[in-house]
C-alpha cells in the first residue's frame, strides 16, 4: 500500500485532467494524478504502426481555439497547416463523382439554396442561444425535446440537403444519427465552434495539426508534474470524509487522501467508480443520459500522395457514402501521403460486424470512389477502434439524449461536494475537443482555488 496526501488529486491524465493539475501546481498546490492507462493523452494518442506516425485520436486545432492555442506557446509546441491545395470531390447520393472546388457542394442548385437556408437559420439559433447555457434559453426545452433529423425535415422536404448538413453534427461531430439527438444539443456542438458556418467549413474546423503529434500536449504536461503523475493507476472508489477532504483508491494499492478531487474522465466512465456516499441522485440520473457516439477513424497510409498528381486535395465527402469524409492527413514533412477517413454511428455498426478484412476492403473501396483505384493500396492501414477501450468506450466524445440536455445540463459542471467534473465533454467553447478539455481543466482549477482559498490555505 501507498499512501500520500496531496491537495488535490486528479483522476484521468487526459488533457483536462492535466491541465487541472498544472494550473493547480502553477498556484502553489499539491497535486497527484491517477491514470488508468499507461500512457498519459487519454483520447489523444500518437502512435507508430508500421512505421507511419498516426494520430489514433484527436489532431486538428482551429483558429478559435484559443485555449489550446495558449497551451501550445506554453508546452514550445508548433502547429502545421493541413494540406489542402487541389479540388475536392463530392459523392452524390446516386454514387455520381463530382470534383468541385469552394465551399459549396456541387449539388442541385435548389438544394445548395436549401443548404445554405438551413445553415442560416441554424446560424442565427447559434448566435442567439450561445454554448455557455443552452438549456437556460426560452426555446431550450421546444428545441430539446425534437430531434436533429425531424426538425430539419419540418424546415425542407430536400432529402440531400437534409443529409449533408445533418453529416457536419450527426456523423461529423456527434457520431451519433440525426435522430438520436435534439437540435438543443446540435446548436451547442456548433456554437461550440462560434457557429454552424465554421462547424461545416473543413478549412476552419480542421485547420492545423501539432508538430509531432496532440498526445504531446498530455506528455509535455506529465514532464512538469514528474513523479506526480501515477499511470496503470485506475481509481476505484472515492470517500468522502465529514471533514470535507477525500479518500481515492486506486489499483496497485495505491491511495490518496486530499482536499478536493477532480474527476477528468468522461460521463460514460463516471458509473465505473465507486462513491461513499454515493453521488446524489440527479447526477446518477444525468450520467446515465450522457454516451458517447462510435466512429472509425481510418488511417490510409500510401508510398506518395497520389491524389495530388490528379489535382486533388484529399478531401471528400458525402452524405451517403460509408467514409462519409476524407481528407489529406500527410504528417509534416512526410514524402509518403496519408489519408484519414471516418465512419461513424451505424454505418460503424455495419463495419463492426464483418471480419476485419472485409471491413478493411468495403472501407477502402468508398474512399477508392472518392479518390480513385489507387485509394485501395495503402502500404500501411489502420482504424482507430476507441469504442473497445476500456478507458473511453466510445469517439470523438459524450452528448445527452433526446431531451437530456435542457433537463440536466444546468447541473453539469456542478461540483458535488469535494468532487469537481472536467472533460471536453462538459465544456461550453471547445466542447469534445482538446481546447473545451483545456477550458474545464483552467475552468475546475480556478474553482478550486477560489473555494480553497476561502476555506483554508494550501498544504505542502
Ligand atoms: P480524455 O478521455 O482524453 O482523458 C481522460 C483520461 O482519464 C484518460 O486518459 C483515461 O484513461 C483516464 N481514466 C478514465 N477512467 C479512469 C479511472 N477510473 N481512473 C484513472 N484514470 C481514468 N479533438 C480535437 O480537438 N480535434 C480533433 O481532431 C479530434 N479528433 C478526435 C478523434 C478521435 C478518434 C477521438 C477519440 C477524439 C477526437 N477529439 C478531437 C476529441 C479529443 O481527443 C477529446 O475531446 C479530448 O481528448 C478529451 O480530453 P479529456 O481530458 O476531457 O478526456
Amino acid at each position: 500500500m501507498t499512501s500520500i496526501n496531496r491537495d488535490v488529486i486528479v483522476i484521468g491524465a487526459g488533457p483536462s485532467g492535466l491541465s487541472a493539475a498544472h494550473h493547480l501546481t502553477e498556484a502553489g498546490l499539491s497535486v497527484a494524478v491517477f491514470e488508468a492507462r499507461d500512457r498519459v493523452g487519454g483520447r489523444t494518442w500518437t502512435d507508430t504502426i508500421d512505421g507511419a506516425m498516426l494520430e489514433i485520436g484527436g489532431q486538428w486545432v482551429s483558429p478559435d481555439q484559443s485555449a489550446l492555442y495558449e497551451m501550445l506557446d506554453v508546452l514550445g509546441l508548433q502547429t502545421y497547416p493541413r494540406h489542402r491545395d487541389g479540388s475536392s470531390v463530392y459523392v452524390t447520393p446516386t454514387g455520381e463523382r463530382i470534383i468541385y472546388d469552394g465551399n459549396d457542394f456541387p449539388a442541385s442548385g435548389r438544394t445548395v439554396a436549401e443548404m445554405n437556408r438551413l445553415v442560416g437559420i441554424i446560424d442565427d439559433l447559434v448566435a442567439e442561444i450561445g454554448a455557455e447555457e443552452p438549456w437556460a434559453h426560452p426555446r431550450a426545452a421546444e428545441l430539446d425535446t425534437i430531434s436533429f433529423r425531424r426538425w430539419l425535415e419540418d424546415l425542407t422536404d430536400d432529402v440531400e440537403a437534409i443529409d449533408n448538413i445533418s453529416l457536419f453534427v450527426a456523423g461529423g461531430m456527434l457520431t451519433k444519427p440525426a435522430h438520436a439527438f435534439s437540435t438543443l444539443q446540435a446548436v451547442l456542438m456548433a456554437a461550440s465552434a462560434g457557429s454552424f458556418s465554421n462547424l461545416v467549413d473543413e478549412d476552419f474546423i480542421l485547420d492545423r495539426r501539432v508538430v509531432g503529434g496532440m498526445q504531446q500536449v498530455s506528455e509535455r504536461l506529465a514532464e512538469r508534474l514528474g513523479d506526480h503523475v501515477f499511470l496503470n493507476a485506475p481509481a476505484r472508489s472515492v470517500r468522502r470524509h465529514p471533514d470535507g477532504g477525500v479518500t481515492v483508491h486506486a489499483d496497485g494499492g495505491l491511495e490518496c487522501h486530499a482536499r478536493r478531487v477532480v474527476l477528468a474522465v468522461p460521463p460514460n466512465l463516471y458509473p465505473r467508480i465507486s462513491f461513499d456516499p454515493p453521488l446524489p441522485r440527479r447526477q446518477h440520473q444525468m450520467h446515465q443520459h450522457m454516451s458517447l457516439g462510435l466512429v472509425i477513424k481510418v488511417h490510409a497510409v500510401y508510398e506518395t500522395p497520389f491524389w495530388r498528381e490528379d489535382g486533388l486535395s484529399g478531401t471528400g465527402f458525402s452524405g451517403s457514402e460509408l467514409v462519409q469524409e476524407v481528407y489529406d492527413n500527410t504528417n509534416h514533412g512526410d514524402e509518403r501521403g496519408t489519408l484519414v477517413g471516418f465512419v461513424s454511428d451505424q454505418k460503424a455498426d455495419a463495419m463492426f460486424a464483418l471480419p476485419a478484412d472485409e471491413r478493411r476492403a468495403a472501407i477502402l473501396a468508398s474512399i477508392a470512389r472518392f479518390l480513385g483505384p489507387k485509394a485501395t493500396e495503402p502500404v500501411v492501414y489502420y482504424e482507430s477502434d476507441w469504442g473497445s477501450e476500456e478507458w473511453t468506450r466510445g469517439a470523438y466524445a459524450a452528448s445527452f439524449d433526446l431531451g437530456g440536455l435542457h433537463r440536466y445540463g444546468k447541473d453539469q459542471r456542478t461540483p458535488v461536494g469535494p468532487i469537481h467534473f472536467s472533460c471536453s465533454d462538459i465544456a461550453a467553447e471547445g466542447y469534445q475537443h482538446v481546447d473545451g478539455a483545456i477550458r474545464m481543466g483552467r475552468r475546475t482549477a480556478t474553482a478550486i482555488l477560489d473555494d480553497l482559498a476561502v476555506t483554508s490555505p494550501p498544504v505542502g
